[in-house]
């Protein structure tokens, strides 16, 4: 469902936090978008560090559309991200994505992260049209399938794209406070 379509008009969704009665659409849209899905107790345990967020993507009454993620001093970090199948190819995954790039300044969390499954070329392609770029390969990264991820990464405005860790941005932070 999710390759090789014409483009669909673009879908006006509303992204908001994620709350606990957005849990069945959520995990239906975990398990029609992934082999080895989450279950709702990953989820729950994820959403329970202090660091975790969640958001849907709603239009109307209905949850197309699902991200979670990690907030780190210097950058976010995607764990999962995901559209309802019969909703793709109709900008809802942009939408969300920008959503986060909002959130992204010069002077504070200045990247975003994620892990892509090397197998997964629609959501390579999807986060590479966002500006995101493939800087790592990682090795044997998932427990399930054994298969590589390519860490993909997008760097906000005149960010040099380097795959610098959070030390390297606190440097130049602590460099400029001083
Ligand atoms: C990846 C995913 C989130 C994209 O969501 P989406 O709502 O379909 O994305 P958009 O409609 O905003 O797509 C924006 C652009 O990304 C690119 N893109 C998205 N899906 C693509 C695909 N399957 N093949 C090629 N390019 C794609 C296109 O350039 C597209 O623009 P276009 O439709 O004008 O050609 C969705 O396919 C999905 O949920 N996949 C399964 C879950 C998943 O793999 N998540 C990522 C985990 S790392």
């Amino acid at each position: 469902m999710s390759t090789g379509r014409t483009k669909k008009e673009t879908l006006r969704v509303h992204i908001r936090w994620m709350i606990r009665r957005d849990m069945p659409e959520v995990l239906q849209t975990e398990q029609e978008s992934f082999e080895y899905s989450w279950t709702e107790e990953d989820f729950l345990r994820c959403l329970r560090q202090r660091n975790c967020i969640g958001m849907v993507a709603e239009q109307g009454e209905k949850v197309v559309g699902f991200m979670i993620y990690e907030l780190h001093k210097s950058k976010l970090h995607i764990l999962n991200f995901a559209v309802l199948p019969a909703y793709r190819r109709s900008g809802v995954g942009g939408q969300m994505s920008a959503k986060l790039m909002s959130k992204l300044s010069s002077h504070r969390r200045t990247r975003i992260t994620l892990a892509v499954r090397e197998t997964n070329l629609s959501a390579q392609l999807f986060f590479r049209a966002q500006g995101f770029r493939a800087t790592r390969v990682l090795r044997a990264f998932y427990e399930d399938s054994g298969e590589d991820a390519f860490l993909m990464q997008y760097s906000f405005a005149n960010d040099s794209g380097d795959d610098g860790d959070d030390e390297a941005v606190n440097r130049i932070t602590q460099f400029e406070e001083s």
